[in-house]
């Protein structure tokens, strides 16, 4: 069997809620990663392609530090950190009054386990999955009033059995570092965040800016890991300027249902883009 899953297995869920997760996506994504020794992905997020697919070494990255905690603190106390988790799924955290004291608390504490296990909390229970920080680097998702928060206690089992079956590094640094330290031969899947549809779409709600220059930086990145062997799938929005930043891959397009505001009613056709780059 393929070392990627394909069409005829069961996909599965990441344990987070994340903007822009590939999770919808994976089947237009993974028939074109090679299977190769090592799978890099400096831009993991909640990680729906990593989670679909084993490689005997990953590079799971995110510039995110909140982020990689978590997935760092799962990976040290392995099942143990359940417990700890679901006990904040509980009817009395499911209100906007303890929702907002626990999001000050996570704003605030120093200690990795709490954070980690707060920042999952906050993901379940927050605004449409959102991940948005003030310009003071707090964490600012308001409530989202969800019935039932799910607690995702089979998907956190998964991650820990891919931690199993494969050697999982995990890297909290800049893409560009990332990407210029992958192994020789590496498979490397690049999901940005995208560059906006419009002047006034300028969304990112991730932990760091994402402009023009860093979209060119990946780019370049992308051309100089091929000559060290390397394949490089980057995800994009299909616009005229990510089809020229993209100009020496192999460009293969689809759409794709999306809600593009905060209004769900507003569901659009979106183009998306792979730029396939093969050494
Ligand atoms: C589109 S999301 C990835 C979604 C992911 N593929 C999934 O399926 O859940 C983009 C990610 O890039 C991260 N990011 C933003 N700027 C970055 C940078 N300079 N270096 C590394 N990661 C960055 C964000 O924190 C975010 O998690």
């Amino acid at each position: 069997m393929s070392q990627i899953q394909l069409d005829t297995v069961a996909r599965h869920r990441p344990f987070l809620k994340w903007p822009g997760g590939k999770f919808r996506l994976l089947s237009h994504i993974l028939p074109h990663l090679p299977q190769k020794q090592c799978l890099v992905e400096p831009f993991v997020g909640a990680g729906s392609v990593f989670f679909n697919t084993v490689f005997p070494q990953c590079v799971v990255n995110d510039i995110n530090p909140d982020l990689m905690n978590l997935y760092q603190y799962i990976q040290i106390v392995g099942t143990a950190c359940l417990d700890h988790f679901e006990s904040f799924f509980q009817p009395k955290n499911n209100n906007a009054r303890r929702y907002y004291q626990l999001r000050t608390q996570f704003n605030t504490t120093t200690d990795a386990q709490d954070k980690a296990a707060l920042f999952l909390y906050l993901n379940r229970h927050g605004y449409n999955g959102l991940c948005r920080y003030n310009n003071k680097g707090l964490y600012n998702v308001p409530f989202g009033y969800y019935v039932r928060p799910y607690f995702p206690h089979k998907e956190i089992l998964h991650f820990l059995e891919l931690s199993q079956k494969s050697k999982i590094s995990l890297r909290c640094a800049h893409f560009s570092d990332v990407i210029r330290e992958a192994p020789r031969g590496a498979v490397i899947y690049c999901d940005p965040p995208y560059v906006p549809l419009s002047k006034t779409a300028n969304f990112t709600g991730y932990y760091h800016p994402f402009g023009l220059e860093e979209q060119i930086q990946l780019a370049e990145s992308a051309c100089l890991a091929v000559k060290r062997g390397c394949t490089v799938l980057i995800s994009n929005h299909d616009l005229p300027i990510t089809r020229e930043l993209y100009r020496p891959a192999k460009l293969m397009t689809f759409s794709v249902q999306r809600n593009i505001s905060c209004n769900s009613k507003k569901r659009v056709k979106v183009g998306e883009l792979l730029a396939l780059y093969m050494p």
